[in-house]
């Protein structure tokens, strides 16, 4: 019962209703689906970090409409992140600015600055469209996982990570499949804390600024200091040659899924072998149900081809690596 239907104007309305009153709403982002609530309500969104279980220190992202809807959340824009807002937004790209005293302490985690994101997904425009409408601010809302775990890429998935009683838009499946590039906006230098599946050359470009790599003195964001992303099964990374190597010595126990992109075995290939796109977004859109339905078929280990060294694949291989730790 409580997934909606995102295209119908009626559960949108429904489920904005909810989120006005402090209640919890997942909806669908081109990137991954999102666990909502306002972010203006420290109450409400402590019933996020509840469900998700995850530690009262992490902050989250909040979701706005548009380039105004920043103001409430953060006064100061800098340059090289209006550029960004002006060139990137709607889209899967998070900001961390400087924020404003007295505003959304619980989900920024008490931190001096916050995460914005405006995203692209008709359904989640809908739904803070009627939001705002009802004197919602934003929507602070992190990934509609259970801590440490696949971000959800559909709405059975979230039902099967969060529940059966929380209601859940449907707006089908995720485009981009991973989760948001996250710049830190708010010191000196730009910082990429989360590659994600717009490259450093477009961020860089977008914004008319370098980008710096996270250091110690970055804003913490847990995705990038602990295992995460992972399914039950142990992912483990391999190049093709060592695929190539395995397979000939017939030493892939069959408890063993395999996913790879440029080794595949001669016919007949097993039934645990999947496919990798040879491009970056393709594999990216992909990559998490992939994961998880290896994981639903009872695979105890799932050997996965490393990606190339290559820019493009940034955030594929960002999530590979911390699912295999
Ligand atoms: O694509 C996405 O960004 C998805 C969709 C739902 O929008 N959201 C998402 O949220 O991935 P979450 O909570 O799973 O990841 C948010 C990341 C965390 O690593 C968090 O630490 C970081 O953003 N973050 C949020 N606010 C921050 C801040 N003020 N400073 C540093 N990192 C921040
Ligand atoms: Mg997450």
């Amino acid at each position: 019962m409580p997934i909606l239907p995102g295209s119908d104007p009626a559960a949108v309305r429904e489920a904005a209703a909810h989120i006005a009153v402090g209640e919890l709403v997942a909806f669908p982002t081109e990137t991954v689906y999102g666990l909502g609530a306002r972010a203006d309500w420290d109450h409400a969104v402590a019933r996020i970090y509840e469900l998700k279980k995850r530690p009262a220190d992490h902050p989250l992202i909040v979701h706005v409409l548009d380039e105004a809807a920043i103001a409430p959340f953060s006064a100061e824009l800098p340059p090289a992140a209006r550029n960004l807002v002006r060139r990137l937004w709607p889209g899967p790209v998070t900001l961390i600015l400087r924020r404003n005293a007295g505003i959304a302490d619980a989900a920024a985690a008490r931190q001096s600055t916050i995460g914005l994101r405006c995203p692209a997904h008709p359904v989640a425009r809908a739904l803070l469209a009627q939001a705002v409408s009802l004197g919602v601010p934003g929507i602070a809302a992190p990934s509609a996982n259970r801590f440490g775990r696949i971000s959800p890429t559909t709405a059975a998935d979230v039902r099967d990570e969060l529940g059966e009683s929380l209601t859940v838009l449907d707006g089908g499946a995720c485009a981009v499949g991973i989760e948001s590039a996250i710049v830190d906006c708010s010191g000196a230098r730009l910082r990429l804390l989360r590659p994600g599946t717009i490259d450093r050359a477009r961020l860089e470009s977008a914004a008319g600024e370098a980008l710096a790599d996270a250091d110690g003195d970055a804003p913490r964001a847990p995705g990038t200091v602990e295992s995460h992303y992972a399914p039950r099964a142990r992912v483990r990374l391999l190049t093709s040659d060592e695929l190539r190597h395995a397979w000939a010595q017939n030493a892939i126990p069959r408890t063993v899924a395999v996913y790879a992109r440029t080794f595949a075995p001669a016919e007949p290939a097993p039934a645990q072998w999947r496919q990798m796109p040879s491009d970056p977004d393709l594999a990216a859109r992909e990559l998490f149900a992939v994961l998880r339905n290896l994981d639903r078929a009872g695979a105890e280990e799932i050997w996965v081809e490393r990606p190339p060294e290559d820019a493009r694949w940034e955030g594929v291989a960002d999530r590979l690596r911390r699912a295999a730790r």
